[in-house]
């Protein structure tokens, strides 16, 4: 206690998990810390969940992202959740969201705190808070995310804080908290290279607003992530080559430009590729940092990675948060509303790489929904990096599920990112890139080098009668989404596995 709580007058707010949630009432808004996993809350959440089971209590949950332990899933189960945001990955979550019976904002994660801040959003009645420690002046020192934190202890009527023991109080220092000025009064945000730290090294609070302290010892819910298969390292190929060849060309140096990687094994298998590259001293300014990141500084090959949270394995947790001394100096986590700021995304020169569910002959992707209607995740940080990034790389698997599915379509069933924001597409078949070409060249290449051979030509087809029919992007719009509707009504996007 005395390690972990440095404030005097806050070690009597210690209590437990049962007690601090009864701070929460129904109908309340409540912010609550993690960030793909990390740095969420262990047991207030949950204990949040254990109470809705038993009386009638819904609240708004706004967090930095994604939550672990299944706690999305156990406040959508229990019925805690009338309204969620800025964006979550749990499976029991998305259906209750699916049915209309929980109601979900799906936000640019840089976005959140913006709006918090400028009063677009509810204000925030309590907040939760994992923190590694409390320090001598009240003021918190987070965990593995920073997430939207800062905001929520700057903002939040009342503070829950919970302390985390599993995490060692050395992670003082990892962390760049910054919390830029309100408009009209916002000032450049100094940051010309990822390395470059501009705040201080933990979360200002109000100690008056602290009403409760919990203690835990749970460790964040591990990243599972699949390992490479033949299609995530065919999709790297074509990347690193395509890397090479933009420097061969003179556009880029071997040092290529700080990258931002989504989350997943594709990413994963893209950035592990590196490892066996002739490029070198890279940089990584991104929001979640995976297994891979931490490989790739173990290689040398990363010099240092910013981000905004830290989701790794259970494995690489122990050798990052037991070996804090070895990595301290190469990454740093930031407020997400910094991590993922636009200006900055455009000043750094970002290449961005993320995943679709699905893109269209013209470059359209659809990151978020399953057949036009259907909530996969969310956006997440894909937004704010796509349009900024001077690189905007999306990839998928050309074709899934036994082939009847493929996620080149005519047209895609919902647009997160357009085609004016994207400018290379990969699949596991060849890479497109797009830059510099109108539509109709656009369509021509990517169905040449990205398409599953099973559609090939079925989609050479629709786009050849589009182009009969004329326009600036050609369509047959009656047509256009027919290959949702195949696969909705006979389970296969394939005109030929269908009887006439
Ligand atoms: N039609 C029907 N189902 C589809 C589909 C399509 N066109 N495309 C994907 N699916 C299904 C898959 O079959 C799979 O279902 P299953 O779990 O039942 O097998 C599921 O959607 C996920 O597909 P998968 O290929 O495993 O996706 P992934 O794990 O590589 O994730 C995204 C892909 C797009 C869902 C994920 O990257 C995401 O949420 N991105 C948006 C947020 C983001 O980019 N964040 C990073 C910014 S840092």
């Amino acid at each position: 206690m005395i390690e972990r709580i440095r404030f005097e007058s806050l070690k009597d707010k210690v209590t437990t998990a049962e007690e601090a949630v009864k701070l929460i009432k129904d109908g309340m808004v409540v912010g609550s810390s993690g960030f793909t996993k990390a740095g969420d809350s262990k047991v207030v959440l949950p204990a949040l969940a254990d109470r809705a089971r038993e009386e009638q209590i819904k609240i708004t949950l706004m967090t930095g992202a994604s939550l672990g332990h299944g706690t999305d899933g156990l406040l959508a189960e229990a019925g805690a959740l009338k309204k969620r945001m800025p964006f979550q990955v749990d499976r029991v979550l998305r259906n209750k969201i699916n049915k209309g019976e929980v109601l979900f904002i799906d936000q640019h994660l840089s976005e959140s705190a913006e709006l918090l801040h400028t009063k677009n959003l509810p204000e925030v009645d309590v907040a939760i808070i994992e923190v590694a420690y409390i320090d001598r002046d009240g003021s918190i020192v987070p965990t593995t995310s920073v997430g939207n934190s800062v905001t929520f202890a700057a903002l939040a009527k009342t503070v829950i804080l919970e302390i985390n023991t599993s995490v060692p109080v050395d992670v003082y220092g990892i962390h760049d908290i910054y919390q830029a000025e309100d408009y009209p009064h916002r000032n450049v945000i100094p940051i010309v290279a990822p390395w470059n730290k501009i705040g201080r090294r933990t979360i200002p609070l109000n100690p008056d607003k602290v009403k409760a302290i919990v203690f835990t010892d749970k460790q964040d819910s591990p990243a599972d992530i699949a390992p490479p298969d033949e299609k995530t390292e065919k999709i790297a190929s074509h990347i690193l080559h395509f890397f090479e060849e933009e420097v061969r060309q003179g556009h880029l140096s071997d040092r290529l430009l700080p990258i931002q990687s989504g989350i997943g094994k594709v990413s994963n298998a893209v950035l592990t590729g590196f490892i066996n590259s002739n490029f070198y001293d890279l940089t990584m300014f991104s929001e979640v940092l995976q297994d891979s990141a931490f490989d790739l500084m173990d290689a040398g090959k990363l010099s240092f990675a910013s981000a905004s949270s830290v989701t790794v394995s259970e494995s690489c947790y122990d050798r990052v948060f037991r070996n804090l001394s070895k990595y301290r100096d190469k990454f740093v986590l930031r407020p997400q509303n910094i991590s993922n700021t636009p200006g900055l995304i455009r000043r750094l020169g970002i290449i961005a790489i993320n995943t679709a569910i699905e893109f269209d002959i013209y470059g359209n992707v659809n990151s978020t929904h399953v057949g036009g209607t259907a909530i996969m995740n969310g956006i997440g940080g894909s937004g704010d990096f796509a349009r900024n990034a001077y690189l905007s790389i999306f990839v998928t698997q050309a074709a899934s599920k036994d082939n009847k599915i493929s996620h080149i379509v005519p047209m895609v069933s919902h647009t997160d990112h357009t085609e004016h924001d994207v400018d290379i597409l990969v699949t596991d078949q060849g890479l497109a890139d797009l830059r510099g070409l109108a539509p109709r060249e656009r369509a021509q290449t990517i169905i040449e080098n990205c398409v599953h051979p099973d559609y090939k030509d079925q989609l050479q087809d629709y786009f050849d009668r589009a182009c009969e029919r004329g326009g600036h992007t050609p369509h047959v719009l009656e047509e256009s989404l027919s290959w949702h509707s195949r696969f909705a009504l006979h389970g296969t996007m394939n005109k030929n596995d269908v009887a006439q």
